[in-house]
């Protein structure tokens, strides 16, 4: 639905809103799975939405339009372009392409009330600090997965010459103009990473990351800065050298495929002994986990840009270790667990990034599986047949893997919870409705 918004009446900024409007009533997703369903067809997989939302904070770095497509219309894309309209952003949306302008600032807060909706706008930080000297953004609170602290970005920060204060529950962080610095991250941070690349384009001098995280999201940020002027060397490896610039240009940017959402739908087709073609995918961003669906026992041919897959009668179990890219990525765990549940033996599924991600086990255990969690480890013993039940949805990927779990549970699931599930993945029952799957989502 397109809907025209008021905003600051200000005649020269026209926001458009369209595909997502988030319906606060209570929303569940009801599955009438079947243990031999098959899924069948061809799905297209939208853009990254963990490349998205630090693009979208990098367009606060420059006073120039920056136009970037394939974005994925998801519930969090919406929220950091709440949250950065209140700064100044003006923007145009057509389809999945995005035109951002940051003209000027009206406000160098962020509120708590928008970034507890999604840590990833703390990001806009750097690029406030960086851009105008000054930036007061809330420090996002606890997250379902583990304690998320920022102490890397902020220590980061600090190194490059901000001067930070921590005001009730805010950041305040000031400085005339970063200085350029080596700095070497005590562990792999995809946000810490992606937030000091931001802020050391526009530092004086050259800065060094080294430990650097090495996500395909991460590279795909560079090559936006770089296409905006920034000089950026070792895009992609564990150290980052960034040479600072007096100002950052506009730019077209093409997001990369969601490899998580891909990653999904082959489990989906792994799972249910399915047919799928997935279409606008990357595969080279997903080796990983192709490499573990391969082990057990599903097919999977790759052509182009576009990955084939056909799931097998058997299931073999696989032992996983998720770990920072290019290992297992910990957004694919929950999933390949539901697999798992259906493999001929016992698996074992070690969870290294964060310290809270098997909340998903005891929903699961609802639905019939048999899994023990002991420590950073959860034991899958498989195969044991699903049967539909109400299960609650506590994030993002868990929520994705109750669904899967729902199309081969026998009789009726219904998903509680779901605005966790529109915050990553768009139209996922429109998705999964296409491949035959008897799924929708129930309001009341
Ligand atoms: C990104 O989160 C992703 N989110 C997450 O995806 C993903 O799970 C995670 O990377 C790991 O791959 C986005 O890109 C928006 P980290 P991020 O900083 O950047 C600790 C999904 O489902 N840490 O790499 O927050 C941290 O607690 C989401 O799409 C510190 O200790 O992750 C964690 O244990 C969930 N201090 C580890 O590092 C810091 O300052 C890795 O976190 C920062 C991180």
């Amino acid at each position: 639905m397109l809907r025209r918004a008021p905003r600051n009446d200000n005649p020269s900024c026209v926001v458009i809103r369209a595909a997502f409007v988030y319906n606060p009533s209570v929303e569940r997703i009801r599955i009438l799975g079947r243990n031999d369903l098959r899924l069948k067809g061809d799905v297209r997989i939208s853009g990254s939405k963990n490349a998205v939302l630090p693009a979208l904070a990098a367009s606060l770095l420059t006073s120039e339009p920056v136009r970037l497509h394939n974005i994925p219309l998801v519930k969090d894309v919406f929220s950091m372009l709440k949250l950065m309209t209140e700064l100044g952003l003006e923007y145009a949306l057509e389809g999945t392409s995005l035109t951002l302008d940051v003209p000027k600032i009206l406000s160098e807060e962020a509120s708590y009330s928008l970034v507890k909706l999604m840590r990833a706008s703390f990001l806009v930080l750097g690029p406030l600090l960086a851009r105008f000297g000054k930036a007061i953004v809330a420090q996002p609170g606890g997250c379902a997965i583990g304690p998320r602290p920022v102490d890397l970005h902020i220590a980061g920060l600090q190194r490059l010459g901000a001067n930070i204060t921590f005001e009730h529950g805010y950041v305040k962080a000031e400085a005339d103009r970063l200085q350029g610095a080596d700095i070497r991250f005590e562990k792999k941070t995809v946000g810490g990473t992606e937030h000091l690349v931001m802020a050391a384009a526009l530092a004086r001098g050259e800065t060094v990351l080294r430990n650097c995280a090495q996500e395909p999201e991460i590279s795909n940020l560079c090559e936006l800065l770089i296409k905006m002027g920034a000089r950026i060397e070792g895009v992609g490896e564990e150290t980052i050298r960034i040479v600072g610039v007096e100002q950052l240009g506009g730019a077209d940017h093409e997001i990369i495929p969601d490899r998580i959402e891909t990653g999904t739908f082959l489990v989906a087709g792994a799972l249910t002994r399915g047919d799928i073609h997935l279409t606008g995918t990357e595969p080279s961003h997903i080796l990983t986990t192709i490499e573990k669906l391969r082990y057990s026992g599903a097919v999977i041919d790759v052509e182009g840009k576009a990955i084939h897959v056909t799931g097998s009668a058997e299931i073999r179990p696989q032992d996983v270790t998720t770990s920072p890219y290019p290992g297992f990525p910990t957004d694919m765990q929950a999933q390949f667990m539901v697999l798992m549940t259906q493999a001929a033996g016992t698996s074992i599924i070690t969870e290294t990034i964060f310290d809270r991600r098997f909340q998903h086990v005891n929903e699961l255990l609802r639905l019939g599986a048999t899994i023990e969690v002991m420590g950073d480890k959860a034991v899958v013993h498989g195969r044991t047949p699903l049967s539909g039940a109400e299960v609650i949805a506590t994030d993002l990927r868990a929520s994705a893997s109750l669904i899967l779990a729902g199309l081969i549970a026998s009789g009726e699931t219904i998903v509680n919870d779901v605005e966790h599930i529109d915050r990553g993945y768009e139209r996922i029952e429109e998705k999964l409705r296409g491949l035959g799957a008897r799924i929708d989502r129930i309001r009341e």
